[in-house]
């Protein structure tokens, strides 16, 4: 199949912002390959989504060594993609993977040690069909592996031409802090950090964002729809064709409480009142801190990336806006 981008996919200059303090520019939203790209879902939709986020501005995919199933195919898929079909483009993108989780059996398939890291790094680079990646991250951190070991190998990858830039994720404010002066006394700053953050979960609003800002480290949150629940997806039931009523370890229905249901109504009535979805209304409150770089979102419809990307038509909430969000929240 023949794709040709929109030519239109950068007529909004605003979609885009600097990581941190460092000259790599992000699209605001980032899709995110955990979900929809594994052996259990249609190619062509996969695709399609890749498709669509492309042409409309997005430019960084973001990607595990695990994510599938099978942990790898995520990599094979999008790698199939590129090769098939976004071959003359890959200067228009920003292709992110990880390591850090059990990818294969024994001692050195998981975690942080140099071993795993590099190793692994190696197996994605052959799954994409690449020779480097834009930004290779830690996982999350090992408490086995000394903090300077799993950022020496982070360091290793970019001197050896395999990554550009490095990041990791799932780092407390104090293991962000030690890792970034390691990373800076090695000559290769840390680009960005992933954390899970959005309405139901706050944590890095005590301590990491105020670490990230002093390290110029940009901040990029996974999960900013809570899966799906922040989403006009669940206010009605659960639909069949939804994450929550797949096999899925990571949301399951028992997760969306009568509690959960009652805040998101309420919440979506503040997106009515703006003119958005509730899906949009949970980005641009994950957006409006001035370290959030890009939200990383998942897809399973190209019709949900068009909805998410128009959450830049009114990004700016107000004061009354974010405090009423607030007291829902507190509820
Ligand atoms: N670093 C880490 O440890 C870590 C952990 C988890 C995720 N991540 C990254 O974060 C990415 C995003 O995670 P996520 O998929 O959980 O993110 P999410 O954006 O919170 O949830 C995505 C799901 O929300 C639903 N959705 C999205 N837009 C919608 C819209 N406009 N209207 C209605 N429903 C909508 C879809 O659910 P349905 O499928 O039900 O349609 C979609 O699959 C992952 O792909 C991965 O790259 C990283």
């Amino acid at each position: 199949m023949q794709y040709i981008p929109s030519k239109d996919r950068y007529s909004r200059p605003d979609f885009y912002k600097r990581c941190g303090k460092s000259g790599l520019a992000l699209s605001r939203l980032s899709l995110g390959l955990w979900h929809n790209f594994g052996d259990n879902v249609l190619y062509e939709n996969a695709r399609s989504l890749v498709f669509r986020a492309f042409d409309l501005g997005i430019t960084h995919f973001d990607i595990a060594n695990n994510y599938g199933p099978p942990p790898g195919f995520a990599e094979t898929n999008f790698g199939r993609i590129l090769r098939e079909n976004l071959a003359g483009y890959r200067d228009e993108l920003v292709i992110s993977t990880k390591a850090g989780y059990d990818m294969w059996d024994g001692p050195y398939g998981n975690w942080g040690s140099r071993k795993y890291m590099l190793a692994s790094l190696d197996q994605s680079l052959k799954r994409i069909g690449v020779e480097y990646v834009d930004i290779f991250y830690s996982h999350r951190p090992d408490p086995k592996t000394p903090m300077s070991e799993t950022m020496g190998a982070l360091d290793h990858a970019v001197r050896a031409g395999k990554a550009l830039y490095v990041g990791i994720s799932n780092y407390s404010a104090e293991q962000t802090a030690e890792a970034s002066g390691i990373l800076n006394s090695l000559g290769t700053p840390c680009l960005i950090h992933q954390p899970r953050y959005n309405m139901f979960d706050r944590w890095i609003e005590n301590g990491l964002l105020k670490v990230l800002e002093a390290n110029g480290i940009g901040c990029i949150p996974f999960c900013p729809l809570a899966q799906g629940l922040l989403t006009n997806r669940y206010l009605d039931g659960i639909p069949a064709d939804s994450r929550a009523a797949g096999n899925s370890r990571f949301l399951k229905p028992e997760n969306i409480t009568a509690d959960k249901l009652e805040k998101l109504h309420k919440l979506n009535v503040i997106a009515q009142s703006r003119g958005q979805t509730l899906a949009q209304l949970a980005l641009v409150w994950v957006l409006r801190h001035t370290s959030v770089t890009s939200a990383l979102i998942g897809a399973s419809k190209a019709g949900q990336i068009e909805d998410n990307v128009k959450a830049m038509e009114n990004p700016v909430l107000n004061q009354d806006e974010l405090e009423s969000i607030d007291t829902i929240l507190s509820m």
